[in-house]
């Protein structure tokens, strides 16, 4: 008889998820598995509500954001084990064989919570955060940073027009990672992050350096784990930096869009992982990046370590010399 196995997304969405699915599951057919996918997160999965995933309804996801399994926020269902023993009951009367879970750093704690529950599992990393512990990247990161890139570009094209500064807050949880490496890739002049501490003496200083030499716009970018812009316009609105002050929150735009290249790679690298992971009877693992290589680390690892910012991106924002 076939294995069959059960994919589910969960959590916020990442783009890359939708060709994660594609992947996955042409992957998992053509490898002699039966497939299925349930909707809404642990949520459907609790109610046992199915979406079918045959190597023709697949087709068309590699460019479409989101994710067509759908997701959900479920606090229930790390709150109450009579949930979790729910959902484990539902998937042993499906007779799903392993349950592929693809989301954040709560999605995975809540497939680890179901393999202590006998469940096998194997966890992908879906989350634009980059926050998880035994990978370099996550699905939906890449197009996020863009989505995030080419809001700043367009916003200095107004700050230029008005000479003003923009805070701009971006997502990530408790990770400054987004905001850091889009205040590199957009030349802002500076960051607030959780990991490092902004001396904002120094940077209230460069930005008035910058208003008397004309320098026609300031970008600052901020973490939404480390401040809200409003916080951080109203410590500048006290500095005199010469400058008016704008502020934008780009929510949840980061959130979707047509995943890019780099997502749509790693979407497919995870999906080879997941069959490999299957073929060698690995369970109960996170399937991650480390360079070029897939590598897989426990869950009983990954839900206990905290994600930290590399040493290049940490070192980025003390040493690199904002440009001014
Ligand atoms: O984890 C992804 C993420 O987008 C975070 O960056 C953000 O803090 C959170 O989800 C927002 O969650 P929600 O969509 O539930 O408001």
């Amino acid at each position: 008889m076939k294995k069959r196995i059960g994919i589910v997304t969960s959590g916020g969405d990442a783009p890359g998820m939708n060709p994660l699915i594609r992947y996955l599951t042409r992957a998992l057919l053509e490898n002699g598995y039966d497939v299925v996918g349930f909707k809404s997160g642990f949520k459907g999965l609790a109610n046992n509500i199915q979406y079918p995933l045959t190597y023709k309804n697949v087709s068309g996801l590699l460019k479409v954001g989101g994710t067509i399994l759908g997701s959900s926020r479920y606090p229930e269902f790390k709150e109450n084990k009579s949930v979790r023993e729910k959902v484990r009951d539902v998937l042993s009367s499906e007779n799903i064989f392993a349950l592929v879970v693809v989301g954040g750093d709560g999605s995975m704690k809540g497939a680890h919570a179901l393999s202590l529950l006998g469940v096998r599992t194997i966890v992908i990393p879906g989350s634009i955060d980059n926050d998880i512990y035994g990978t370099d990247q996550t699905l939906g990161m890449h197009t996020a940073l863009s989505t995030i890139i080419d809001a700043v570009d367009k916003i200095k094209d107004t700050a230029s027009s008005h000479d003003r500064t923009f805070i701009i807050e971006v997502m990530g949880h408790r990770s400054g990672f987004l905001a850091v490496a889009s205040a590199i890739a957009t030349g802002a002049e500076g960051v607030f992050i959780p990991e490092v501490e902004t001396d904002v003496e120094e940077l209230s200083k460069r930005l008035r350096k910058r208003y008397e030499e004309g320098r026609r716009n300031s970008i600052i970018i901020v973490a939404e784990g480390k401040a809200s812009a409003y916080d951080v316009a109203k410590i500048l609105k006290e500095k005199d930096i010469g400058y008016e002050i704008r502020i934008s929150v780009l929510g949840h735009i980061q959130r979707g869009g047509i995943p890019v290249f780099h997502d749509r790679m790693l979407a497919f690298r995870f999906a080879m992982g997941t069959l490999k992971a299957l073929s060698q009877n690995t369970f109960n693992v996170l399937v991650g990046t480390k360079g070029n290589d897939i590598v897989f680390t426990p869950l009983e690892v990954a839900t206990k370590k905290r994600k930290t910012l590399s040493e290049f991106l940490i070192n980025s924002v003390y040493t690199f010399k904002w440009e001014v």
